[in-house]
C-alpha cells in the first residue's frame, strides 16, 4: 500500500526440543503465511561456539516487534537455556542497554509462552508459589532496559492436559497478536 511500510516482526523460539513439542508448534502453525514474519529457531542458527552476534543483532534491527517464544522451563527460575543464552550474547552493552546501546528502544516486545502446570498452580496458594506476572518479573525489567515495549504475555498453561479446542483458541489467539502488531510507538 502507498504510504505504509510492512510491520515486521521478529519471533525468536527458544526450545530446545521442537520435535517433542505440542503447544509450541500448535503457535507456530497459527502463525505460518502471516506477512512480514521471520521465525528465527535458535537450535537451528546456534553454532558451536553460541550465536553469531553481529548477524542476530542485524536481523533485530531489521525488526519492529520480538516475540520470545518458548516453553516454561521455571524450575530453576530462568527461561530455557539457549534462549538465556542468546539474551547473554546478544542484548549487548552498546547495542541494547548503556551508552549508545538504542536499537531495541520503542520495539514492541510480545511473550509467548507454554506451561507444564495449571493455571491454578500460579499464585500464592498454588504450587509454584508466585504468579505469572511476579515470575515474568526479569523479562519486565530486560524490556524496561532496552527501553521495549512490553505486550501482555500470550500463557497457555497445562500443556499436556489443554484440549485441542483451549489450543486452537490460544492459536487465534496469538495469530491476533502478532497480526495486530503496528508500529509501538518510540519509547521515552
Ligand atoms: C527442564 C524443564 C523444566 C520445566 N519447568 C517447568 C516449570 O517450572 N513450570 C511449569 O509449569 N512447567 C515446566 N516445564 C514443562 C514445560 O513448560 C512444558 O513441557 C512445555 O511448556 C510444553 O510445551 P511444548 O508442548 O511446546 O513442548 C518444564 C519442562 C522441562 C523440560
Amino acid at each position: 500500500m502507498e504510504g505504509t511500510t510492512q510491520h515486521r516482526t521478529l519471533v525468536i523460539l527458544g526450545h530446545p526440543s521442537t520435535q517433542d513439542s505440542r503447544v509450541n508448534r500448535h503457535l507456530a502453525d497459527a502463525v505460518r503465511g502471516l506477512p512480514g514474519l521471520t521465525v528465527r529457531d535458535l537450535a537451528s542458527v546456534r553454532g558451536a561456539a553460541g550465536f553469531d552476534v553481529e548477524a542476530e543483532q542485524e536481523i533485530l534491527r531489521a525488526h519492529d516487534t520480538v516475540v520470545l517464544r518458548f516453553p516454561w522451563y521455571w524450575y530453576w527460575y530462568s527461561i530455557p537455556g539457549i534462549l538465556k543464552e542468546w539474551v547473554d550474547q546478544v542484548l549487548t552493552y552498546g547495542f541494547a542497554y548503556g551508552t549508545g546501546g538504542d536499537a531495541l528502544r520503542g520495539k514492541r516486545l510480545v511473550v509467548a509462552t507454554s506451561t507444564g502446570g495449571p493455571e491454578s498452580s500460579y499464585g500464592p496458594s498454588g504450587h509454584n508459589r508466585f504468579t505469572m506476572a511476579e515470575l515474568m518479573r526479569p523479562i519486565e525489567a530486560t524490556a524496561h532496559l532496552c527501553g521495549m515495549v512490553l505486550e501482555e504475555p500470550l500463557v497457555v498453561h497445562g500443556a499436556r492436559m489443554v484440549d485441542e479446542a483451549e489450543l486452537a483458541a490460544h492459536g487465534a489467539s496469538y495469530r491476533n497478536l502478532l497480526a495486530n502488531s503496528k508500529g509501538a510507538a518510540r519509547a521515552a
